[in-house]
């Protein structure tokens, strides 16, 4: 369907009657655009309104605003509800209660489908399932992302099964197009109960604070079972999903900046698994050394320094864009540009917890990192690695079996893989983060670098106990083996000499070498061994 009725448009005009004696079919057009107004008012005036005091957009707003002007198509406007039971029988909206169609951003297709809060809720019927369904199919069969814009009471409450077998339907479409074609949730209203599984199996989760909200079950259903008080955007809202549980990739401050950053992130994304992400003509210079860089990292290794600070000045200028900017920020993840091309960016924070490894950078991590290998986009960790966070609830929590994601995804990822180690490379944690042995395609390393199985005071301590034990001067014979010890493995050169390093580069030189590296793995092709699915650590 087209965009609403527009004044130069006066000849479709509804009001245009047909004159005595015209044909009929300006009568039948008039029908048409008088159910195209009609579909065009959602829930009417009252429930738009309603919407609106809520700080709220409608469907249709939401759709104009994310789209390129003038592009978006509907498709399955005149489609009812086939249950009337319960109290339904004088509800008639054609349409029902989601929008659907395709369009474009920044020129580029996608299809998309938008929860009509004013319809019922925008609670998900067997009607509602079906127009999803479709706009779905024609997404994995035109190759292009699919954003659903989420604003939804839940499954239709008067449907029973049909309501939970249309929301089945969809978590079986989100199954199959995973890893197929990006798909993107954008929470701008309630999303709750099973309902949640749906942004959960897509790609990424975008919410609005103060309106999206995500949870199993509400606070009255908490309180109720635990006694626990909370109020709902505590228990679901934007920030605890971003900070706190990791469900949601970005929290936005209201439905522009949420619908400005689905822009942003399918700017990065490739249609689907057999395109490139879309390479930009690059603008920075490709042979800019900052010099900055040569000092980022400090001498005394228990100094903290700010990783995204060399990744501002190694990416294209202002390219990057992280992704899970609150959870877990001892892990930096995201994507940017290397003269034009898409990177997906991983690396250590040692400004937060000096950059150890725990369960939800794991996590983190190794999401973002298949998410890259599926849709074809290089990797380039940042590797400064200290160790895995120690402690009880991290072994009680599992950090065995969360640690052993990253080491999967690194190892089963075939796109281009290139790390630059910083500094700390010690024990498992150096070699998961993207080492040569679980084969990088080439590791650099700054002159900073150390890779050891552990640090110099934990090595000494096991290696010498007893010896420290009996010395008349415990601490002098200690600062005596630290320092023989820091002399053998606080510098790159073993670890180059045993060819797990395939340069040494003075810092600065960074961004020249990751673009030339980038280039000659730029058709990379490796092939798996043959299987039906991996049994991945999850
Ligand atoms: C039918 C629904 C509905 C639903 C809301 N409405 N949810 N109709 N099925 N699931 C209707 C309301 O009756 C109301 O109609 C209109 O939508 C607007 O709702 P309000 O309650 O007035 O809006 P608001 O105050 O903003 O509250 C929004 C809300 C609340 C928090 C979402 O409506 C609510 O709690 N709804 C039920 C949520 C829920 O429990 N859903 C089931 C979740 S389980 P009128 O005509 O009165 O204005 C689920 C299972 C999925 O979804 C399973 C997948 C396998």
């Amino acid at each position: 369907m087209e965009q609403p009725v527009t004044d130069e448009k006066q000849a479709l005009s509804p009001d245009r009657r047909p004159r005595p004696g015209e044909n009929g079919h300006q009568a039948l057009i008039n029908e048409l655009q008088e159910m195209r107004q009609k579909i065009m008012q959602g829930g009417g005036p009252e429930r738009i309104e309603a919407q609106h005091a809520k700080g709220k957009l409608t469907a249709r707003e939401r759709i104009l605003r994310l789209l390129d002007e003038g592009t978006f198509r509907e498709i399955g406007a005149y489609i009812v509800q086939r249950h009337t039971d319960f109290g339904l029988d004088k509800e008639h909206h054609p349409g029902d209660a989601v929008v659907t169609g395709f369009g474009k951003i920044d020129g580029r297709r996608v299809c998309i489908y938008a929860q009509d809060f004013t319809i019922l809720g925008g609670s998900f019927s067997e009607a509602v399932g079906q127009k999803v369904a479709q706009i779905m199919d024609l997404a994995m069969e035109a190759g292009i992302p699919v954003v659903g814009l989420i604003d939804s009471g839940g499954a239709r409450i008067q449907e029973g099964v049909y309501s939970l077998a249309a929301y089945g339907e969809l978590f079986w479409r989100n199954t199959q197009a995973s890893g197929v074609i990006p798909q993107i949730s954008v929470i701008l209203g309630p999303c709750a109960g099973g309902a949640v599984y749906s942004p959960a199996l897509t790609d990424f989760i975008i919410m609005t604070k103060g309106t999206g909200q995500m949870f199993i079950t509400g606070p009255e259903v908490v309180k109720a079972v635990t006694g626990e008080q909370v109020d709902m955007e505590t228990l679901g809202g934007a920030m605890t999903h971003s900070a706190v549980s990791g469900v949601a990739h970005f929290a936005a401050d209201d439905e522009d900046h949420a619908l400005e950053l689905t822009r942003q992130l399918i700017h990065y994304l490739p249609a689907n698994n057999v395109e490139s992400a879309p390479a930009v003509h690059p603008t920075d210079d490709p042979w800019r050394m900052d010099s900055e860089l040569n000092t980022i990292v400090p001498t005394d290794p228990n100094e903290a320094y700010d990783m995204k600070m060399v990744i501002q000045r190694v990416f294209d200028l202002d390219s990057f864009l992280e992704i899970q900017e609150y959870f877990a920020q001892n892990a930096i993840i995201g994507f940017a540009r290397l003269h034009g091309q898409v990177v997906g960016v991983v690396a250590q924070q040692p400004m937060i917890l000096a950059g150890v490894i725990d369960i939800d950078a794991s996590d983190k991590i190794a999401r973002f990192v298949r998410f890259c290998d599926a849709f074809n986009i290089p990797i380039i960790t940042f590797s400064d690695s200290p160790g895995f966070l120690p402690g009880v609830h991290q072994e009680h929590g599992g950090i065995i079996r969360h640690g052993a994601k990253i080491v999967y995804a690194y190892s089963e990822a075939t796109v281009p893989k290139l790390t630059v180690v910083t500094r700390k490379g010690y024990g498992g944690a150096y070699i998961v983060m993207g080492s040569k042995h679980i084969h990088a395609d080439l590791v650099f390393a700054w002159p900073t670098t150390e890779i050891a199985v552990m640090g110099a005071d934990g090595a000494i301590n096991i290696l010498y106990r007893k010896q420290l034990k009996e010395a008349a001067d415990p601490a002098a014979v200690r600062a005596e083996l630290v320092a023989e010890y820091e002399q053998k493995f606080s510098k790159p050169y073993v670890a180059a000499a045993a060819g797990a390093i395939d340069d040494i580069l003075i810092p600065a030189e960074t961004r020249p070498r990751l673009i030339a590296a980038l280039e000659l793995l730029r058709d990379k092709r490796v092939k798996a061994p043959a299987k039906k699915h991996s049994t991945m650590p999850l």
